[in-house]
């Protein structure tokens, strides 16, 4: 890292609360300090010791780790960079001066909240660990998953999945998804967590598996399942069992996946009864470890209520039996360590290429990306320009804008993301005709040049008021060219990414690559909000205003609250609406890595094959 002399001078005169205090009296000096002093990437080994130090680390941008800026970032500042698109301008207008401390406040209490919620659903009970550690004699499923990477770049999805939910809090869903390298091959791991009720399958663990599923699918993702399971949840099987989405999905989207050349292993690596038993049995290669882990529709128990016969796990369905009996494993491991290794050796197999370990060059954007903390808007009305954003996001904050005097509450251009070619599509005001209309075309030429989206989502709730004819005719035109802007995405055969930075409300997210419009990705900023209505003037908008006025205050504000809670980022979370909550400032490093891992595919050759693997 080069450091001028002035830089090096004042960050020995000032402190860090000066710094954060005074970012906005001095701006020059306040970004080129944030800029020298973000910190390089941490100790790899200290990630997996306790939860806390997981909480930093997936603080740190969802476990995407900031990459160390002396091996690119900083080095190609100096370099001849060969694309020339104009500089935005990001310096922030002195008159929005409390805007921007209201939205730091807000950022500053929301993140706070995220990390107390991160560090409580990584937590797990103690007796829960020596059942597993001890008595089971069985590795924690983080440290599995160190023993398979190549190292601790693992980037967790929906951490916060499974908390508060009606039937009480699942910590991590019971099960930990995530995207890291295996022999130099991004994967995707699935992980089921045995400390949480014996892994058993809970209607929101299916949810996230899926959801995992569907990521491998999108960006096809070779899969590991690491399968310690009690099957279903048994008192929620009405939820788990028998709907087109529940548990038998997953197998379903296992042989789909095969069908699609995306490789799968798993490792039985405990107790797999009934469903859990599957996913095992359907990938193209199962490792199983002997002693440990066991494969059987009904364990020993029901056997003994069936049939009054004693029998052993290990007689019933354990390693040896399944290995030289029944055939449905390929490997037996003595030991976890040697299955994990053996994962290893198999991904070698995959015969896919590794992604070229590519230096790219990009410049560092010209403003902080840790201003982005007092840029995450508060309340959709406090519109600042959307530019502000984009400018500590990209390389060099150069932008090549799209049509920028036409639509101008949406703002579309091309920009680099650590030397990622992307199409921007960002809210700046609302999404009207004209607006939805330019959003279309630039889709349009993204998905024909196969350049990915990424989507900057701030929208406004739903008003349903309509004064006048006029008004009346805007509202039709605005809807037409918004349907035009849905079936543009819905059909666009190209990567997209999601970023919800404000308000997430209303049809005019579907419109901005919203949940159901299938991104590849879909991260949220602690701030956000969701909802089709904004709770906090919800019903004056729809109700007539008699039937309005008549409502009990109780029922009213009873409802306000409901809908307060239920439009917070961290409850959309948990319900696995989005991928997970990133912070502000680490937005670039999580959307330069899913760009990363959505390009290894265009390393990749495939030869289209219409059948699955058939084991025999
Ligand atoms: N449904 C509901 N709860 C389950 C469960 C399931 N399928 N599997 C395990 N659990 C619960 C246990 O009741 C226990 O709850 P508690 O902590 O409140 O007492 C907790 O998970 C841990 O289970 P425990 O048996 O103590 O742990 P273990 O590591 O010794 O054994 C299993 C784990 C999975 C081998 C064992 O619990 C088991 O055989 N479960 C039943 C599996 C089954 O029949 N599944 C059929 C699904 S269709």
């Amino acid at each position: 890292m080069i450091l001028h002399t002035i830089d090096i001078m004042w960050m020995y005169i000032l402190k860090k609360p000066f710094l954060d205090a005074n970012i906005y009296l001095f701006p020059r000096l306040a970004r080129a300090l944030t800029c020298n002093l973000m910190t390089p990437r941490q100790n790899k080994s200290s990630v997996w010791k306790n939860s806390q130090m997981l909480c930093n680390t997936q603080l740190r941008g969802m476990v995407g780790l900031i990459q160390d800026r002396a091996s690119s970032g900083s080095t190609s500042r100096n370099s001849k960079l060969n694309w020339s698109f104009p500089v935005l301008d990001g310096s922030i207008p002195p008159e929005q001066n409390e805007m921007i401390e209201a939205n730091w406040r807000n950022n500053e209490v929301c993140t706070q909240r995220y990390s107390e919620l991160l560090g409580k659903v990584c937590q797990r009970e103690k007796g829960d660990i020596l059942r597993h550690t001890q008595e089971n004699h069985k590795l924690l499923v983080r440290d599995r998953l160190r023993l398979v990477l190549d190292d601790d770049d693992f980037f967790e999805l929906s951490p916060l999945a499974g908390y508060d939910l009606p039937y009480g809090t699942v910590s991590n869903a019971g099960c930990l998804t995530g995207i890291g390298k295996i022999c130099g091959v991004w994967c995707m791991l699935i992980a089921n967590d045995a400390t949480v009720k014996g892994g058993s399958l809970y209607p929101i663990t299916v949810k996230k598996q899926l959801r995992a599923q569907d990521i491998a699918m999108l960006n096809h993702l070779p899969t590991v399942y690491l399968v310690d399971s009690g099957g279903a949840f048994l008192p929620l099987q009405a939820e788990i069992f028998p709907d087109q989405y529940h548990g038998g999905r997953i197998f379903y989207n296992i042989a789909l996946m095969s069908s699609m050349k995306i490789p799968q292993v798993a490792v039985v690596c405990g107790s797999c009864p009934a469903g859990a038993a599957y996913a095992s049995t359907m990938a193209e290669e199962t490792i199983i470890v002997d002693n440990i882990g066991s494969l059987f529709l009904a364990g020993p128990p029901l056997v003994k209520a069936a049939t009054g016969e004693d029998i052993s796990v290990e007689e019933l369905g354990g390693a040896r039996l399944h290995a030289r009996g029944s055939g449905s494993v390929d490997y037996i491991s003595s030991t976890e360590e040697e299955a994990y290794e053996r994962v290893r050796s198999v991904v070698m197999t995959f015969n896919r290429g590794q992604s070229p370990k590519e230096s790219m060059k990009y410049a560092d954007p010209l403003y902080s990306p840790e201003e982005l903390k007092a840029l995450a808007p508060q309340n959709y009305e406090y519109s600042l320009d959307v530019k502000l954003i984009l400018s500590r996001l990209i390389d060099g904050s150069q932008f090549q804008e799209f049509k920028a005097e036409y639509g101008t509450t949406l703002v579309t251009g091309f920009a680099y993301v650590k030397g990622h070619l992307i199409g921007l599509v960002a809210n700046n005001g609302e999404l009207t005709h004209q607006a939805s209309l330019k959003g279309s075309h630039f889709i349009n030429l993204c998905s024909h040049r196969n350049i990915p989206i990424l989507f900057l989502l701030n929208t406004v709730p739903q008003t349903s008021r309509c004064m006048s004819l006029a008004q009346a005719e805007d509202l039709g035109r605005k809807f037409k060219a918004q349907a035009c802007m849905m079936a543009t995405i819905a059909c666009a055969e190209v990567p997209k990414i999601t970023l919800v930075i404000g308000g997430y409300f209303g049809n005019d997210s579907y419109a901005m690559c919203g949940r159901s419009f299938n991104p590849n990705f879909l991260f949220l900023w602690p701030n956000a909000r969701i909802g089709l209505v904004d709770c906090r003037s919800p019903f004056a908008d729809f109700l007539e205003g008699d039937e309005y006025l008549s409502m009990d205050k109780s029922t009213l504000k009873h409802l306000e609250k409901k809908l307060e809670t239920e439009s917070t980022a961290l409850y959309s979370s948990a319900r696995l609406w989005d991928d997970g909550v990133i912070l502000p400032q680490n937005s670039r490093e999580v959307i330069a890595k899913c760009l990363e891992i959505i390009k290894q595919k265009d390393h990749q050759t495939f030869i289209c094959q219409q059948q699955p693997i058939l084991r025999m």
